[in-house]
């Protein structure tokens, strides 16, 4: 049971609006510190919310992803036992998996297996999930192995979708409960890390 504080990276693409919530979340309890924010895309907004929120950001230019070594050391530098996917939409390097000793963990759109795997992020899930006339469709967090998508399931909760709902109304009530739940179950993972982690 890990009683000092775990210093996350959360690695995202896009908008960071589950890095936001996490960021949120752990300002005002103790255990867990967003020590690093990492993005595969120079403009991503979540590099801003890192840079409001003070906390130490970077971006990773395509060498660097592909240099398991580098990520290694990356993590090393900032003392990261744990990371934290939130809508990194990139393979991580397979190499990095191997290596890392800690958790690695990621949220997805849907309840996996379903609507899982290559070319299904962000809103391609969500239209998916209508065209094919899904009543429930749900989130998934998961730990990150080498295969997209396919590591050990940690949390899933379901969503009834109202059938008035187009792709992007489902998106932002799947959001909703990504928000709720994201920083719960790290807090819960994070909790049970051996301290020498
Ligand atoms: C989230 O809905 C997350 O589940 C999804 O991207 C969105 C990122 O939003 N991730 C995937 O689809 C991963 N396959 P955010 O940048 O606002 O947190």
């Amino acid at each position: 049971m890990s009683e000092q504080v775990v210093r996350i990276a959360i690695w995202g693409s896009g908008s960071g609006s589950n890095a936001q919530s996490i960021i949120n979340y752990f300002k005002i309890r103790a255990g867990v510190e967003v020590a690093l924010i990492v993005s595969d895309q120079p403009e991503a907004y979540i590099l801003k919310r890192a840079e409001q929120a003070g906390i130490p950001r970077i971006y990773l230019n395509a060498g660097q992803r592909k240099d398991a070594s580098f990520l290694i050391q990356l993590m090393q530098d900032h003392r990261i036992s744990m990371v934290i996917l939130a809508g990194y939409m990139r393979m991580v390097n397979p190499g990095f998996l191997k290596a890392f000793p800690g958790p690695v963990m990621n949220i997805h759109p849907s309840l996996l297996p379903a609507y899982g795997g290559k070319g299904m992020y962000g809103h391609f899930v969500h239209e998916a999930v209508l065209s094919a006339g899904e009543k429930v469709t749900g989130i998934t967090i998961h730990f990150v192995n080498e295969v997209y998508d396919e590591g050990e399931i940690i949390y899933q909760e379901k969503l009834e979708i109202d059938p008035s709902w187009d792709a992007e109304e489902l998106g932002k009530a799947v959001l909703k409960i990504e928000h709720r739940c994201y920083p719960e179950i790290i807090e819960k993972i994070a909790k049970k890390l051996p301290d020498n982690l």
